[in-house]
């Protein structure tokens, strides 16, 4: 099966055309369902039913998809008073095997509401098929200078030497992954209306994989994990409707080089 493309068209009808078991991670980043409600794509199901209908249809062959090692992130979010992620994620659960639920603090609130906290999170909920690879010292979190010197203070600890390695190391992540949402102004901005950070698919794609592992995104939109795969040297497939879309995703992949750079990702 050849990697590293786009493939134009619907994610259901095309995963069905993929062998079993050959993605180590699926990075599923689907409409919300009458979230983005502006967009054509968000709000092409009459009832909520249909969307969880369609959404287990396609959930389903990304299992078969996914190796036996492997994750399934998938995003969603409530959105205004939109519930449909959290009946999704119910029923998901019951057919496959649970891993993780991820909060991603978005840092930012959007949609302002009059009566209620501000919302300022997506879940991802994340799916396994048997015991999955996972990489913890990938996403390890740097301490801060201050809290490196108030730990070295901690007299129950005689090796001083050890200790700088553990404090360099950095802490592990928790499931609570925060990273600034896309601000207008931002240079990674590309236009596509639900763009997510780069750091943020770097931290998924770089706990569930090794090198040459393939990263499959079945609604790639703007491409985004296309672009953080090839930088980390994954392989990858991307599945996506809108043609525009897929034009946006060939010119970024195209310039990774600055990204990989930028983002100093070769440590990954
Ligand atoms: C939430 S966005 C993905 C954004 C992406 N993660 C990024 O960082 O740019 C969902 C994408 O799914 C695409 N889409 C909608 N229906 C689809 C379908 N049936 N098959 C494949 N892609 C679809 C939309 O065009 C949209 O680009």
């Amino acid at each position: 099966m050849r990697s590293n493309r786009i493939i134009t068209g619907d994610a259901t009808e095309q995963l069905k055309k993929l062998p079993d078991a050959i993605a180590q991670v699926v990075i599923a980043d689907p409409p919300y369902f009458n979230v983005l409600t502006a967009q054509d794509w968000d709000t092409q199901w009459p009832a909520v039913e249909d969307y969880l209908r369609w959404s287990e249809a396609w959930v389903s062959e990304c299992m078969r998809v996914l190796r036996e090692d492997g994750l399934c992130f998938i995003f969603g979010q409530p959105g205004k008073r939109e519930h449909a992620f959290l009946h999704l994620m119910s029923a998901l659960c019951r057919k496959h095997q649970f891993h993780d639920l991820l909060i991603w603090d978005r840092v930012v609130g959007y949609n302002e509401r009059r009566d209620s906290f501000t919302p300022a999170y997506e879940m991802i909920l994340v799916l396994r098929k048997g015991d999955p690879k996972f990489n913890k010292d990938a996403v390890r979190e740097p301490y801060s200078p201050e809290k490196i010197q108030t730990y070295l203070r901690d007299k129950r600890y005689k090796d001083r030497d050890a200790r700088m390695r553990h404090l360099l190391a950095g802490k592990y992540a928790t499931n609570l992954l925060r990273v600034p949402s896309l601000k207008g102004s931002s240079k990674e901005k590309c236009g596509h209306p639900s763009q997510k950070p780069i750091d943020l698919i770097a931290k998924l794609i770089a706990c569930s994989t090794d090198a040459g592992d393939l990263v499959l995104d079945p609604f790639l939109g703007s491409g985004t994990s296309a672009v953080v795969a090839e930088s980390f040297g994954r392989q990858w497939l991307g599945i996506e409707l809108n043609p525009l879309y897929v034009e946006v995703s060939q010119s970024r992949i195209a310039s990774t080089g600055d990204v990989h750079q930028a983002k100093g990702f070769l440590s990954a």
